[in-house]
């Protein structure tokens, strides 16, 4: 037998493929989108930058309480005027038609989202904008069923929905709250956050190209004191957050004892779980895929490995291999695997949390990588050595950061896997379809994925346990989160 060498490095190197940049149109300032227009805000405003060039991208208006006083009212006639009596099947059309706009605009928002976002254009190009659009498709979908969705025969919007987004899927967040809220007769106003308006902004241009009456989908950016002031605003009927947990608690705070209806999804830190029976080139991409895939900022990522022991030293042989394939750099190469991190204060959290990872014991490691001179920028690493006391085994990193733990046995994979205060993701790899079944069930996490991992649909309802939050998005829950009655 011939024996084949160990492969270190990839047999080709690649030239670079870069999108072109052409297809967009950022101008130097942009306004807030109130009742249909973009108009100058009352309060200040604050630049949005490239995270992998630090060249500021635009200057944004940041909307204060008379700005979201503006944007309510607005959102509040629409609702009484226009789209709260508007049919179904009417309101079914716009949002067909935003759905396509948003296909035949795809390039445009991918390249956008990558420059402003410094996620890899291969995935806003194939995962994101994709997404976005199939949610539109999918509530638009339900407009006119609504009186055969479950909801009784005669379901009512809540009102005006306040809308909080984070920055690690902008133009997604942004499709996960406004889709459903739509197609269940509400209007909205949506905050994106403060390092990734410029989508959101986008999104504004496509309703008034959609012919969107005016005020269904009011834009107000803004950071912290702007999310605020949503919160706070007393004609808003339900809050709808994405981001940390501690923001989110603060908002449960803020709107006991109100009328508001909340849904709230939080942080996790998932387990992504290899037993010994599992087919280890699969896990080895799902792992990658689970931790990598935009650079690690994302709710449900799979940010503790924990595989079984017996095992243990192949997968992470193979997981060392594979990771030294990545390709970290400009987001809008084609062939670039891991972009930049969004911003220097979450660059400064990864670097605390992966610092203090190794003065408690665990071992770092990282593949060779060149990393570009300005921007924000870590690569992808491997811990080991990691206890379930280690602070990089409790808390979410949100960047292309993972700890391994080995376990023996599936009870005792259950238990570590549970062990955190969060509870929103889970994977299972495993020949086995009882132990799939038996893990599933066991898991304290709102989503399972068995043999894959970070796959979303928008018939799929996402959400999570304890401290992940509460309430589902997407499929027919995300719809009932939008409707009066139901929950
Ligand atoms: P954040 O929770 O501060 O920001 C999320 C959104 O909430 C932004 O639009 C922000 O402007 C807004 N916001 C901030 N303070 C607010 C307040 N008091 N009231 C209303 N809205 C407010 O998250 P940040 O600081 O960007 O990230 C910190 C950590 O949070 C990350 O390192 C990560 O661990 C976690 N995170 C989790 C996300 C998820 O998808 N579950 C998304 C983003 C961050
Ligand atoms: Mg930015």
């Amino acid at each position: 037998m011939v024996k084949v060498p160990e492969r270190t490095t990839p047999f080709f190197d690649y030239a670079p493929a870069p999108e072109s940049r052409a297809i967009v149109d950022i101008k130097a300032s942009y306004g807030l989108f109130i009742d249909g227009e973009f108009v100058d805000g009352h309060g200040s405003s604050f630049k949005t930058i490239n995270p992998s060039s630090e060249e500021v991208l635009a200057e944004v208006a940041e909307a204060d309480e008379a700005d979201i006083d503006l944007a309510v009212r607005a959102a509040r006639r629409a609702h009484s005027r226009v789209w709260g009596r508007m049919p179904g099947s009417e309101r079914a059309k716009y949002l067909f038609r935003i759905a396509r706009i948003i296909q035949e605009r795809s390039r445009e928002l991918a390249v956008l989202e990558s420059i402003d976002n410094g996620k890899p254009i291969r995935e806003s190009r194939d995962v994101d904008i994709p997404v976005v659009a199939a949610h539109f498709f999918y509530y638009a979908g339900w407009a006119d069923k609504l009186s055969h969705a479950g909801f009784g025969t005669d379901p009512k919007s809540l009102g005006v929905a306040g809308q909080i987004i984070p920055w690690n899927f902008p133009l997604l967040m942004l499709a996960w709250k406004i889709a459903p809220a739509l197609a269940a007769g509400n209007t909205v106003v949506l905050k994106p956050a403060e390092t990734t308006p410029l989508t959101a902004l986008l999104f504004a241009e496509i309703c008034q190209q959609a012919d969107l009456p005016p005020g269904v989908v009011n834009i107000v950016t803004g950071a912290g004191a702007t999310g605020r002031a949503i919160v706070a605003h007393p004609d808003v009927d339900k809050i709808a957050f994405t981001g940390s947990t501690d923001v989110g608690k603060a908002i449960a705070r803020a709107v006991a004892g109100t009328k508001k209806k909340v849904t709230l999804e939080l942080g996790g830190k998932a387990a992504n779980i290899v037993f010994d029976d599992a087919p280890i080139d699969e896990a080895i991409e799902g792992i990658v895929n689970g931790i990598f895939f935009n650079q690690g900022h994302v709710c449900c990522a799979g940010s503790r490995l924990l595989v079984q022991e017996s095992v243990a030293e192949e997968v992470l042989d193979r997981l060392k291999r594979r990771m030294s394939t990545l390709r970290v750099g400009d987001p809008l190469d084609k062939n670039t695997d891991v972009g930049a991190i969004n911003s220097a204060e979450q660059l400064a959290k990864i670097r605390e949390l992966s610092d203090i990872g190794e003065s408690e014991g665990g071992e770092r490691w990282s593949p060779a990588c060149d990393l570009p001179e300005n921007g924000f920028w870590f690569p992808p690493t491997l811990f080991t050595g990691v206890t379930q006391a280690h602070r990089i085994a409790r808390e979410e990193i949100f960047g292309p950061v993972l700890s391994t733990i080995t376990f023996r046995t599936p009870a005792e994979a259950v238990e570590k896997a549970n062990n955190t205060p969060f509870g929103l993701s889970a994977g299972v790899w495993t020949d086995k379809g009882s132990r799939i079944l038996w893990m599933a069930n066991q898991l304290r996490a709102g989503v399972v994925w068995a043999n894959t991992f970070n796959k979303f649909d928008p018939t799929s309802p996402f959400g999570g346990y304890k401290e992940s939050g509460y309430g589902r998005e997407g499929g027919l829950p995300g719809l009932a989160a939008y409707l009066k009655g139901s929950s």
